[in-house]
C-alpha cells in the first residue's frame, strides 16, 4: 500500500471576491484548504493580511493549512495557530527562533510545519526533524501560483522523506503540481500536495481534486 495522499487546494488562485463559493466547490472533497498568507516583504506580492485571513479560518468549513509568507514570522505564526488553523507552516528563512514558534504553534493545538525555498537545503534543517509535523518542500519560488513546477527539487524531497524515516511527520510540496507533475512527486517520497492553478482553473475543480488524488494513489512511477 502507498502513502495516505493529502490534497490541500490553495485558493491563492481562486475568486478571491466569491471566496465562499469557490471553498464550497471543494471543501467536501479536500483534505485541507490551503491559505497562502504573503506580505509583500518576504514575497514579492500581498493576500491577506491577519484579519482578513483569521475571519476565512473561522468560516471555513474544513480545516485550514495556513503557509505563512512574511517576514518576522515568529509571533504571527503562533496568532494564526490561535485563530483556528489545523496547521500552520513557517518558512526557515523568516524565522529568528524556530523551535520557540513551533512550540508556540503546537501550544493552540495546531500542527507544526517547516517551510524551505528552492535555495534552502533540508541539510541545514535536519535538527528540526523531531519538532516538525511537516516539511514544505517548495517546487516554485514563492510568491505566485501558476509558476511552472521545478522537478530539480525532487533530490530535496527524496533526501527529505529519508530524514523522515518511519517518523509519521507528513512531507508537503507546493507549486506546479498537476495531473503531470504529481507522480514524479509521489515517487520522490511527498504525500501532501498543494494545488492552486490545476484546481481553480479546471472546469470542475471537485473532479480535479479527485483526479489528483487517484492519480497521486495509483502511481505507478
Ligand atoms: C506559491 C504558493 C502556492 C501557490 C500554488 O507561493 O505558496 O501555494 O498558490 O499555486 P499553483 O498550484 O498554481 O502553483
Ligand atoms: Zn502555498
Amino acid at each position: 500500500m502507498g502513502p495516505h495522499i493529502r490534497i490541500t487546494p490553495s485558493i491563492l488562485n481562486a475568486d478571491f471576491s466569491q471566496l465562499d463559493t469557490e471553498i464550497a466547490k471543494i471543501s467536501s472533497v479536500s483534505d485541507f484548504i490551503h491559505l497562502d498568507v504573503m506580505d509583500n516583504v518576504f514575497v514579492p506580492n500581498f493576500t491577506f493580511d491577519f484579519e482578513a485571513a483569521s475571519s476565512i479560518i473561522k468560516k471555513c468549513p474544513i480545516p485550514v493549512d495556513s503557509h505563512l509568507m512574511v517576514a518576522s514570522v515568529d509571533q504571527i505564526a503562533i496568532a494564526y495557530a490561535e485563530a483556528g488553523s489545523a496547521s500552520v507552516t513557517i518558512h526557515a528563512e523568516a524565522t529568528r527562533n524556530i523551535s520557540a514558534t513551533l512550540k508556540g504553534i503546537k501550544s493552540h493545538g495546531a500542527r507544526a510545519a517547516l517551510a524551505l525555498k528552492p535555495a534552502t537545503d533540508i541539510s541545514d534543517y535536519e535538527d528540526f526533524v523531531d519538532q516538525v509535523d511537516m516539511f514544505l518542500i517548495m517546487t516554485v519560488e514563492p510568491g505566485f501560483g501558476g509558476q511552472k513546477f521545478m522537478s530539480e527539487m525532487m533530490d530535496k524531497v527524496t533526501r527529505t522523506r529519508k530524514l523522515i524515516g518511519s517518523r509519521p511527520i507528513w512531507l508537503q510540496v507546493d507549486g506546479g503540481i498537476s495531473l503531470e507533475t504529481i507522480e514524479i512527486a509521489v515517487a520522490s517520497g511527498a504525500d501532501t500536495f498543494v494545488a492552486g492553478s490545476a484546481v481553480f482553473k479546471a472546469d470542475d475543480p471537485a473532479q480535479m481534486v479527485n483526479a489528483l488524488r487517484e492519480r497521486a494513489t495509483t502511481s505507478k512511477l
